[in-house]
């Protein structure tokens, strides 16, 4: 099967042009980070192209957003110069009944929690896969810490009953370094009773810049399945 037919990659196009197409003249838009959001940076650079929509600027969460933004003929602007940010745009790696999520599979969460937190409208872009009962059940809470405080941080995390494992890059030949050169500990908790009291006991142990808990920040969440070979949203 070639790439173009795969139909995961056409529902994640799916989901991020559903996204893309939610995106108003004259708005600042938060550009995302992973794999989904991608295809809602390539769809909204099509429309500024198009000359469909106009008047835009993105305030990327990570430098390859930032990359990609440009690429795709995104003006960008940042937090210093702009006041309000109209709609964000990203992905998850879990979303909960209530719309809280698990963020940081591209260990970006720190930037992300930022610029999505501050959206008047935050659309979530995930597949079916990302849709759980509890936060937990499936991924790990990406933490991201100063390298200096790795070792007590982690021993932290674990009396917390979490366990713990120390990100590598994909050569595994070096711990993944976050655009803010921290590293992050991914750390799985049995179960999260309560993500607005984990999200703030997280970030409460010194060394820690932030979790990958989003609580209260969703306003929408666009979901894209496979039915019947079929990738819809
Ligand atoms: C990056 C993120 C991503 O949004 C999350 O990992 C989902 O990515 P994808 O759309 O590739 O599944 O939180 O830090």
């Amino acid at each position: 099967m070639s790439d173009a037919m795969d139909p995961v990659k056409l529902m994640k196009q799916q989901v991020g042009k559903a996204a893309a197409d939610r995106v108003k003249s004259g708005s600042i838009v938060g550009l995302g980070t992973g794999s989904t959001t991608a295809f809602a940076i390539q769809f909204l650079g099509d429309r500024i192209k198009s000359g469909e929509l106009t008047d835009i600027k993105g305030v990327p969460t990570s430098f390859q957003a930032s990359v990609l933004a440009k690429q795709y003929g995104i003006p960008l602007t940042t937090l210093d110069e702009v006041e309000r940010i109209h709609i964000g745009i990203d992905g998850a790696d879990e979303v909960d009944p209530a719309k809280n999520l698990i963020k940081g599979g591209g260990a970006a969460h720190t930037r992300e929690k930022v610029v999505d937190s501050l959206a008047e409208e935050f659309i979530v872009v995930v597949d079916q896969s990302k849709i759980v009962d509890a936060l937990g059940s499936t991924f790990p809470v990406p933490v991201e810490v100063l390298p200096m405080a790795i070792a007590p941080v982690m021993r932290a995390l674990e009396k917390l009953g979490g366990k713990t494992d120390l990100r590598m890059g994909v050569n595994k030949d070096g711990p993944v370094i976050t655009d803010q050169g921290n590293m992050v500990i991914d750390t799985k908790f049995e179960s999260i009773a309560n993500p607005p009291e984990l999200e703030a006991i997280l970030n409460n142990i010194p060394g820690v810049l932030e979790n990958g808990i989003f609580v209260n920040v969703t306003d929408l969440v666009l979901i894209g399945e496979i039915k019947d070979g079929q990738p819809i949203v």
